[in-house]
């Protein structure tokens, strides 16, 4: 489905990516973990064309879309949720969700799309009239997650989903990331936590310095550098 090839990207002069590939095929979870600073977020960032990108090719179901603009890239079906507190905490989540699918102009799609999401996480219907600022933090990146699904996505990019959660609140994302798959969403996740990444996803790929330096499935656990470095010896 996504296909990166040898691909070079940074900023202005910083070259942070020197020479990353990897793949995500349809209907799986791809999770990418590695130190601080290593090019994860850029790797995405790349794919949505927000970082620069000097070299390399990046393609979606064998269409070159190195360097579409968002609004391509979302009516191709490919949505990006970013690091971080993404959502407008003075508005409500209904607004915040409605923000989501500006892009697409058919209002009885944007109300469509709004009712299964509330059908899907019954929470947010609940919730529809409160400001997003209220929200727990779980409930904050659901909505956040929630936003970028307006938008019909078949590819997901989610970049640290768990960031800032309670174990408890982790537990629950990675379970709704899950169930994004069972729907028929590939997704590419950066992860900081690598451990419950590795378990929930088909494949992981290691970052390191702008290289993938290991790639595998649930079975990477075992590799000595992930456990020494990543899993604390365990
Ligand atoms: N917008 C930006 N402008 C300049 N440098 C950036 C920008 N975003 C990230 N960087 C730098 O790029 C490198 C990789 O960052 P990033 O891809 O965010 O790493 P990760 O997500 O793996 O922690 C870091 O050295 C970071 O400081
Ligand atoms: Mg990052």
């Amino acid at each position: 489905m996504l296909q990166i090839k040898n691909l070079h990207a940074g900023y202005e002069e910083l070259e942070v990516l020197k020479g990353v590939s990897l793949e995500v095929n349809s209907g799986e979870i791809i999770a990418l973990i590695g130190p601080n600073g290593a090019g994860k977020s850029t790797i995405i960032k790349s794919i949505f064309n927000i970082a620069n990108v000097t070299a390399g090719k990046i393609s979606f179901k064998e269409k070159d879309i190195t360097h579409l603009k968002t609004h391509e890239l979302v009516e191709l079906g490919i949505s990006y949720a970013s690091q971080g507190k993404i959502n407008f905490t003075n508005l409500t989540v209904e607004e915040n969700l409605t923000l989501g699918a500006e892009l697409i102009q058919e209002k009885d799609l944007v109300r469509k799309n709004l009712e299964s999401i509330y059908h899907k996480f019954p929470i947010l219907r609940e919730r529809k009239n409160q400001l997003a600022f209220g929200l727990s933090g779980g409930q904050q990146q659901l909505l956040a997650i929630s936003r970028s699904l307006m938008q019909n996505p078949v590819f997901l990019l989610l970049d640290e989903p768990s960031l800032g959660l309670s174990p408890k609140a982790q537990t629950e994302i990675f379970a709704i990331i899950k169930k994004l798959r069972e729907e028929g969403i590939a997704i590419l996740m950066v992860e900081q936590n690598a451990k419950k990444a590795i378990e929930l996803a088909d494949r992981t790929y290691l970052l390191e310095e702008g290289k993938v330096v290991l790639e595998g499935n649930k079975n990477i656990v075992k590799h000595k550098k992930i456990k020494s470095v990543y899993l604390g010896g365990a």
